[in-house]
């Protein structure tokens, strides 16, 4: 039976309508036609029929009605596509009963989320105006005027474990739900206490404009972290979410430039100082799904960070993931001495200074050369083909041929080789003989060390066992928290001598490369960037047949304890 309120939503909305808030139809007979929006075209294939209210591309075959095309266009899931048209055709959703209307259960939650996030922002609003200290903070030490503020909804997490939780509760959320939306933390005695305390609370929208997380400072800078983010849950997947993008979509758009920047403060003042353009990822790296959304609104994209640690970090895993997708961003950088764009604005002429650096913005690939030789010396023939290697590395994810031949110009015209044996040699890093050879003599030089195999070994127990806390580590800015706990599970464990009794030392030559090609293409990820590419479970998936063999073995030891034995099993089980 047809649920009135998806009914209701598709009647009162015209597709043409909603369709040309995206792209600007033009009438094609009895239909409406444009470029499509959904790849890249220069002769129009995307169809729009407003007597069956229904769209088609005739080139890439996407196809649907307006709930789809919502779907399809903010990635978002059925339920948010029906109240994000419901919003815009002022239907009030609450008149319908969501309950017994059994809106899809995953939906439900986000919606419990999204009300419980809404609660903490009011709540948060209340106490900023009753607290002195940081108002101060933010007017005095951050020089943002009460309008920003608003516009910015800065608020504050007063110093109290209870408050808001009591809130919450009185509006008959549960304490799981609590914790679910990460605004609380729990005690050893199953207590539940508020997650956000004393810091300036910054929400995190979801493209809808619902509040779905935190990310909020401190104060007083002695307190740690600087930044503490909501974790992830249901409703912020933080692979997919950048701030502030909900507001800055339609700037993007008309001004069709996009600026990543780190974080809060840099979105913040970038909209004050110049057009609101910015965005930043939430307390992760930059990802694969991040990119593809920002690609929607404009492929012209800029990065500018402030501090070159981030910087490392970015560097070449992101620029990879950019060339992937057919993009070729530029970055800003900011006069030296490197200041963040904080510091910019106190400067008279910060506009002109700014357009300048806009102006000058230079091809990611010609920054990376840059940097990366500025660390090198040039004059060492070994140096130089790191250097090449490293660069060889970036140009391979570029799918483009042409392009890859203008990237490997510019390296053999900056190194002053020919282009021929820029080429060739290209040719052979990609063959994967190359890299194995490569791989195969670092593997000789670490093989003379005798502790590797039994950190491998410890590595490989501890990521079957808490494989779920090691990708938290590993994505999280907030990491001593999630290494609290990873920690905590190890101490638990204490797996020192099972893992002795679990795991010989005595590998095949078969095995042993299998570990080192393994371990040693996760340590070279390690080294380029945060280690959020790391997959674990790749290795772990690799590497199944000699564990499983191992905890055979482990388990027929007799001198293994009851609780040992236990654990192995848990073990067994999770592979
Ligand atoms: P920065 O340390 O550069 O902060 O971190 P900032 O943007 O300059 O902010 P102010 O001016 O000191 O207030 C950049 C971003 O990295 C994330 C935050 O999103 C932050 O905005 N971050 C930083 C964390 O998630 N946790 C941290 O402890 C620090
Ligand atoms: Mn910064």
């Amino acid at each position: 039976m047809a649920n009135p309120l998806i009914e209701d939503v598709r009647n009162s909305s015209d597709i043409v309508d909603i369709i040309s808030r995206y792209v600007p139809l033009n009438r094609a007979w009895s239909n409406f036609a444009w470029c499509c929006p959904f790849h890249k075209e220069k002769t129009p294939s995307f169809i729009v029929s407003p007597t069956k209210q229904i769209f088609k591309c005739f080139w890439c075959w996407k196809a649907g009605n307006v709930i789809t095309f919502i779907q399809e266009i903010e990635r978002i899931d059925f339920w948010d596509a029906v109240k994000e048209l419901a919003k815009i055709n002022n239907i009030d959703i609450t008149k319908y009963d969501i309950n017994t209307q059994k809106i899809a259960a995953n939906s439900d939650e986000k919606w419990k989320i999204k009300r419980m996030h809404t609660l903490a922002q009011n709540f948060f609003k209340e106490q900023l105006k009753n607290n002195p200290e940081a108002q101060k903070y933010l007017k005095e030490k951050r020089k943002l005027s009460d309008n920003l503020i608003e516009q910015f909804w800065i608020w504050f997490a007063p110093d109290n474990y209870l408050e808001l939780v009591q809130l919450l509760r009185s509006k008959w959320f549960t304490n799981s739900d609590i914790l679910e939306a990460s605004l609380a933390k729990e005690n050893a005695n199953g207590e539940i206490y508020s997650f956000f305390r004393r810091r300036i609370t910054f929400p995190i929208f979801d493209i809808m404009g619902n509040i779905i997380g935190f990310s909020a400072r401190v104060i007083n800078p002695e307190d740690k972290p600087k930044y503490l983010n909501s974790a992830e849950h249901k409703a912020f997947e933080k692979s997919k979410v950048l701030y502030w993008l909900n507001f800055a979509k339609n700037n993007i758009r008309e001004h069709e430039k996009i600026i990543i920047v780190e974080g809060q403060m840099d979105v913040l003042w970038l909209a004050k100082l110049w057009i609101p353009v910015g965005v930043a990822t939430s307390g992760t790296a930059l990802t694969n799904e991040h990119i593809k959304i920002l690609k929607r609104y404009t492929e012209n994209i800029f990065l500018m960070f402030d501090n070159d640690l981030a910087w490392q970090q970015a560097t070449q895993r992101a620029l990879k993931l950019f060339y992937q997708q057919n993009l070729f961003p530029k970055i800003i950088s900011l006069p030296e001495p490197r200041k963040d764009i904080d510091e910019i604005s106190n400067e008279e002429n910060w506009k002109n200074i700014f357009n300048e650096c806009l102006s000058k913005a230079e091809d990611w690939f010609i920054v990376l050369y840059n940097r990366l030789r500025k660390n090198l010396d040039m004059t060492s023939p070994i140096d130089k083909q790191k250097l090449i290697n490293t660069l060889f590395d970036v140009i391979i994810s570029v799918n483009s041929l042409t392009i890859q031949e203008h990237y490997k110009d510019i390296l053999a015209k900056k190194l002053g080789f020919a282009y021929e044996i820029i080429d060739t040699q290209f040719k052979r890093y990609k063959s994967w003989d190359w890299r194995m050879q490569v791989m195969q003599n670092q593997r000789i030089q670490e093989n003379s060390k005798p502790e590797k195999y039994q950190l491998e070994r410890e590595r490989l127990y501890v990521s079957i066992l808490y494989n779920n806390l090691i990708n938290k580590y590993l994505q999280d800015f907030d990491k001593e928290q999630t290494f609290i706990e990873f920690s905590q599970a190890l101490w638990k464990a204490s797996p020192n001598s099972l893992i002795d009794k679990t795991f010989r030392n005595d590998f095949t030559e078969e095995e042993k490369t299998k570990i080192d090609e393994l371990t040693l293409w996760r340590d070279q990820q390690l080294e380029v960037l945060n280690g959020n590419e790391i997959r674990y479970q790749h290795i772990i998936q690799t590497l199944l047949p000699i564990i499983q063999r191992e905890l055979q073995i482990a388990l027929k030891n007799p001198k293994i304890s009851a609780e040992e034995k236990s654990q192995l099993l848990v073990m067994r089980r999770k592979l």
